[in-house]
């Protein structure tokens, strides 16, 4: 089976963010499963300016839609701020709109706190709808970022290994019956 492109957007250009190394796990574990041909993009290679419409460069917005295009699925990390995703996360969703049309989308919550960044998992979804993404039900909340790696940058917990792997199986399956679908 040819393998599905799903790259993995780290939503956040925050100074210090501890999103970039949960980012960086789960693209190390899209990886590990195998199926998926796989890219780390990340806001701030993108984001420039906080102009909706214009909040990149044109050579950047073309990147974009050619990776969007070409993207059998989305995967985004992203942070929980105040109970929502980072100003920068839609200014890049907004850039686009038919490149992501009926693909789609799993999303990794980050937080400081308890819940794993839940409900901006929720808030997000609602977004990604109105692009006409299918967000999946299984996402991975990553709760208390600052204390999940070692000084090695090993994850403490490794379970979160085994979460991945049955989320990205299920982003799979969307993908693929998504991808046969818009073909036929
Ligand atoms: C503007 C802002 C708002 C935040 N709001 C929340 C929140 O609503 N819930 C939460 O658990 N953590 C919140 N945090 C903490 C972040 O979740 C925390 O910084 C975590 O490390 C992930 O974000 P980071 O990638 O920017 O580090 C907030 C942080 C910032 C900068």
């Amino acid at each position: 089976m040819e393998k599905l492109f799903i790259p993995i957007l780290l939503g956040s250009d925050r100074e210090g963010r501890q999103s970039e190394k949960v980012a960086r796990f789960v693209f190390d574990q899209a990886k590990v499963y195998g199926k998926f041909d796989t890219q780390f993009l990340d806001v701030k290679d993108f984001v420039q300016t906080a102009k909706t419409g214009a909040a990149m460069p044109s050579e950047k917005s073309k990147l974009w839609s050619e990776i969007m295009k070409r993207a059998d699925g989305l995967v985004i990390v992203s942070p929980e701020y105040n109970h929502g995703y980072p100003g920068e996360l839609k200014l890049m969703l907004d850039q686009l709109y038919q490149e992501y049309n009926r693909k789609p989308a799993g999303i990794c919550g980050v937080s400081a706190g308890d819940l794993g960044g839940a409900r901006m998992v929720e808030v997000l979804r609602i977004c990604l709808i109105e692009l006409q993404m299918v967000p999946i039900r299984e996402a991975v909340y990553f709760p208390k970022a600052h204390d999940l790696f070692n000084e090695k940058g090993e994850i403490r917990d490794a379970s979160y290994k085994e979460r991945l792997q049955k989320f990205f199986a299920e982003l799979a399956w969307y993908a693929d019956a998504l991808a046969k679908a818009r073909k036929a």
